[in-house]
């Protein structure tokens, strides 16, 4: 008889389901599986030299949430002056609703060592980041008007400061 069976597997793949979400630095060789989850969550989808290129600036700080070797969220955000722009954070759609973007961008902060303001841009349809973001203590601060060129939808611009 093989070894392992049926009663492994399952506990194998239930610990698999269960296993709390690691946050560690987004690497270059995450890239392929960070483009897979951003063309299932966006729209416009950044290009993977999008990628390439905010992690490659030394003011980046880029984190990948995963279980084991699975990706199951990432966050890119990246400090001109002195200001935190949050650039993209995504989770894949299927794990989705129990907390990994919130353990991201707690992580963020923690790493931002408490330093403001952050900012982001958020489309107007997009409730469940604007209720997200808000949850964090972010505020509404104006609108760039059809700033999204795919279906000229406005932008939100949000501050934490
Ligand atoms: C927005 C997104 C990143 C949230 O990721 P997530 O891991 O599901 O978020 P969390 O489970 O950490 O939820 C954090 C909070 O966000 C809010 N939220 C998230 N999804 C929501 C939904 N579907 N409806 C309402 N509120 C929602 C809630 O306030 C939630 O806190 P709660 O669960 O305690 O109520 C995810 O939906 C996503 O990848 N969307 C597509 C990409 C995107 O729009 N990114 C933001 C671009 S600005």
């Amino acid at each position: 008889m093989r070894s392992g069976g049926v009663s492994e597997t399952l506990s194998k793949e239930t610990s698999e389901v269960t296993r709390e979400p690691a946050v560690r630095r987004l690497a270059y060789s995450d890239l392929p599986a960070v483009i897979a989850v951003e063309r299932r969550s966006f729209p416009t989808p950044w290009s993977l030299a999008m990628f390439v290129l905010e992690l490659s600036k030394p003011a980046s700080i880029c984190f990948a949430a995963t279980a084991g070797e699975e990706l199951l969220g990432y966050l890119v955000c990246c400090r001109y002056d002195r200001t935190w722009h949050l650039m993209n954070v995504a989770v894949v759609p299927e794990r989705r609703r129990a907390g990994i973007a919130r353990r991201l961008i707690l992580r963020l902060f923690e790493e931002a060592g408490g330093e403001l303001p952050f900012t982001l841009e958020v489309r107007v349809s997009n409730h469940q980041a604007i209720t997200m973001y808000e949850n964090f203590g972010f505020r509404s601060a104006g609108v760039r008007s059809r700033y999204y060129r795919d279906n000229g939808e406005d932008a939100l611009i949000m501050w934490l400061d």
